[in-house]
């Protein structure tokens, strides 16, 4: 396995594989069994893959947890090694934003990103969809594996590679979970033991909002309400937003109808999880 920490060398080793194809996974590093299903996906379908460990300044807010995001480089390698993973790509800012920091020039979010996530953090996407856009231009990867934990963002990247043309396939791949339902997540490692038994009110509320459509409820309203209050009982537990969005269009709706997305993004104590359920009647 090879460890690259500049474009250069990436570009070089990029252009000697010129005839395999190449399977790519953007990650901020701290590597957990979600991201290796990511990895699992791409030794199925491409003949090489190319793991990225960048934590991407452009996508904090200032109050966000950018400086303390979670770091382990060694055990991160170690794990790649394990999966067959054939480059790891871990530059440092400079080497991203070579052109001076911030860049001047951005990849701009529209629809797609003015509610959930989009909503509370302002140029998130923004920053993302930036970043994901300088990785492919150096990886130049045939396929992308992204979890659909984050399935605004990868909603937001299967339409950026639509629209601007990037000869890349999209691969979503589903949401890991421990036993007891918890989506895997970097940020599970803030949460102390008494916040990690709070957590599962994560994956509890969107299952059981699930449990109150399939029983015939379609008022979205009373739905959110529903799960809001239950959130509201929980120990360390505050919703940052419960939403009912339409898959396509990441707009809210009024009625179940068609394929859609229940998200949410949940304060445990400090620590804001994320998740979500798509549902189709
Ligand atoms: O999902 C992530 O870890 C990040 O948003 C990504 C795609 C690696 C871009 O920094």
């Amino acid at each position: 396995m090879l460890i690259i920490n500049n474009r250069k060398d990436l570009q070089k080793w990029r252009l000697e594989q010129d005839n395999k194809t190449v399977g790519f996974v953007p990650t901020m590093g701290y590597l957990h069994e979600g991201h290796m299903s990511l990895v699992k996906s791409a030794k199925k379908s491409t003949e090489l893959v190319v793991v990225s460990i960048f934590v991407n300044p452009l996508q904090f807010g200032a109050n966000e947890d950018l400086n303390n995001y979670p770091k382990n480089l060694e055990n991160d390698i170690t794990i790649c090694k394990s999966h067959g993973v054939d480059v790891i790509f871990t530059p440092n800012t400079n080497e991203i934003y070579s052109n001076g920091y911030p860049p001047k020039t951005k990849v701009n979010v529209e629809l797609l990103g003015n509610h959930l996530c989009g909503a509370k953090r302002n140029g998130h996407f923004d920053g993302v969809c930036t970043v994901v856009t300088k990785l492919f231009n150096l990886v130049k990867p045939h396929k992308a594996f992204f979890g659909q934990k984050d399935i605004q963002q990868l909603r937001i990247i299967e339409t950026m590679v639509k629209e601007l043309n990037m000869p890349i396939d999209i691969i979503p791949c589903p949401t890991q979970r421990t036993h007891d339902g918890l989506a895997l997540s970097s940020r599970n490692s803030y949460l102390s033991v008494a916040e990690e038994r709070s957590a599962l009110i994560v994956p509890k509320v969107l299952n059981h909002l699930v449990s109150l459509i399939k029983k015939g409820e379609t008022d979205t309203n009373t739905l959110i309400t529903d799960g809001i209050s239950l959130i509201s009982k929980t120990p360390n537990a505050k919703a940052d937003y419960l939403e009912i969005v339409d898959y396509n269009t990441l707009q809210p709706v009024h009625t179940i109808n068609g394929k859609i997305i229940i998200a949410t993004a949940v304060f445990i104590g400090n620590t804001r999880l994320i998740d979500n359920i798509i549902w189709s009647d």
